[in-house]
């Protein structure tokens, strides 16, 4: 049975002690369901601390991004073995903000899944199609497109990934997908993962919805079949709400 997976990406947010104060929030509150995890992915700046705070009640943390290349003269960067050196758990890749703003190519994001993978960090990979492509019908044909990063991994390789879906157009704008809308693209990317990797990696991979998910839409959007949970900005940054969205898991 596949895992049921809330993660909140708190993005470029929150002041060191704002966010000491929300992983404590939330963390106090959590109990865990069986085959559910709760992470939380906060700036660079707060992981060592909200990691202690968080795994000491059983809440997984993640990165928001990490270097494709092993070390060395890279200034600003922070490689995957950095993130291990802090036991962080998950680490998101390609998130459409980073495509977008920073223009990641499909070589850096595979580098950055191979770094994450030799250092035992499962990576959360991001698809999702901007709003042309939603409108012109290319969606299937876009986030095909960015899989193919993922068909080049070995299949224990591929046990490790957990795959986002984000449409570009639901990503902070209050436009949910709606519940069929998600399962379809779910539904589609699980075939892809049975076509490269057959159905026993199908069925046990995690597929998370994300884009303006919040505690009103969580329970329909988590009851499709093929939808998983949730990868969750906005609301990520109330505890109240984010607590709410992960319970709506149980
Ligand atoms: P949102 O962001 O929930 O604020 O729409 C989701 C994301 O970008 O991961």
């Amino acid at each position: 049975m596949r895992n049921k997976i809330v993660a909140g990406n708190w993005k470029m947010n929150m002041g060191f002690d704002e966010g000491v104060n929300l992983a404590k929030a939330v963390s106090e509150r959590y109990t865990k369901a069986k085959n559910t995890e709760l992470i939380i992915i906060p700036p660079y700046l707060h992981l060592s601390e909200v990691s202690r705070i968080a795994k000491a009640k059983g809440v997984k943390v993640g990165a928001q991004n990490c270097y494709h290349k092993e070390n060395g003269a890279h200034t600003g960067e922070i490689s995957a073995a950095q993130l291990a050196s802090l036991k962080i758990d998950y680490c998101l890749v390609g998130h459409s903000e980073r495509r977008e703003h920073f223009k990641e190519t499909n070589a850096e994001l595979f580098g950055k899944v191979k770094m994450l993978l030799k250092e035992g960090i499962r990576p959360i990979f991001c698809c999702g199609e901007p709003l042309e492509d939603r409108k012109s019908e290319l969606y299937f044909k876009t986030v095909g497109e960015q899989l193919k990063v993922l068909w080049e991994l070995t299949p224990e390789e591929f046990d490790s990934v957990v795959i986002a879906y984000e449409p570009v157009w639901a990503i902070g704008t209050g436009e949910t997908a709606t519940a069929q809308q998600a399962q379809e693209m779910h539904e589609f990317i699980r075939a892809l993962i049975n076509e490269h990797y057959r159905k026993k990696r199908s069925e046990s991979c995690s597929i998370l919805y994300g884009g303006s998910c919040k505690p009103e839409n969580a329970e329909e959007l988590f009851s499709q079949k093929d939808v998983d949970g949730g990868l969750i900005g906005g609301a990520s940054l109330n505890s109240d709400n984010f607590i709410a969205i992960y319970n709506s898991l149980k």
